[in-house]
């Protein structure tokens, strides 16, 4: 038996979100909507190649200056780019990752400048440190994203990340 059928009835239990929803209205697809969408893809883009780069200097291209980036515990909750950054360079220390978007549904209200943004993840983690080297771990996800139209763009203000089934692996700090 593979190791992740022996674990999947221990991990089950830790699962503690409800079914994701489907959007209550199909996407609104005028030319405007369709611009910003695009624009937002873009810039929801760039958080795996931040990320899995360990570039943090893109962080601003992505978030407002004070936006909430929220996982479950124990990760944990973070406001602010500069502690965005911090989380990210203590957590990723010795990982290598990636992270692989999936479906993904934008809905963009122009008049508001606003807009919500449901993104399914893949995100592979492996250690490379000397007590972590060859541990792994997978976690399938959804991000949840709200974002505002700013001078410079499209910025994240919140986003959530949603697991959607049992993390796979073993990896330690
Ligand atoms: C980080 O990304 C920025 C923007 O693309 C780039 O100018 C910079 O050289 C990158 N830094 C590193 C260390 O790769
Ligand atoms: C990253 O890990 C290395 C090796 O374990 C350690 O020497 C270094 O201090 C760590 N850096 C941070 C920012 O935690
Ligand atoms: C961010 O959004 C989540 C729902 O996706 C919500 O629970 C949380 O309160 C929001 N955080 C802030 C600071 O608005």
């Amino acid at each position: 038996m593979h190791l992740p059928q022996l674990l999947l009835p221990l991990l089950l239990p830790l699962l503690t979100t409800s079914l994701p929803q489907p959007p209550s209205h199909p996407p609104s697809l005028s030319f405007s909507t369709t611009i910003a969408t695009i624009q937002i893809q873009q810039t929801l883009a760039l958080w795996p190649l931040a990320v899995d780069s360990k570039n943090y200097t893109l962080l601003p291209l992505i978030f407002t200056p004070t936006a909430f980036l929220g996982s479950p515990p124990p990760t944990g909750n973070f406001i602010g780019i500069p502690s965005i950054t911090a989380f990210l360079t203590l957590f990723l220390n010795n990982t290598l990752t990636q992270h692989s978007y999936g479906t993904q549904y934008i809905d963009v209200d122009i008049e508001r400048g606003t807009a919500s943004a449901a993104t399914y993840l893949i995100a592979s983690f492996v250690g490379t440190g000397p007590s972590n080297a060859g541990e792994y771990l997978v976690n399938r996800a959804k991000y949840e994203d709200e974002l505002v139209e700013g001078e410079g763009g499209w910025r994240v203000v919140n986003r959530t990340l949603v697991y959607m089934v049992p993390t796979v692996g073993n990896l330690t700090a």
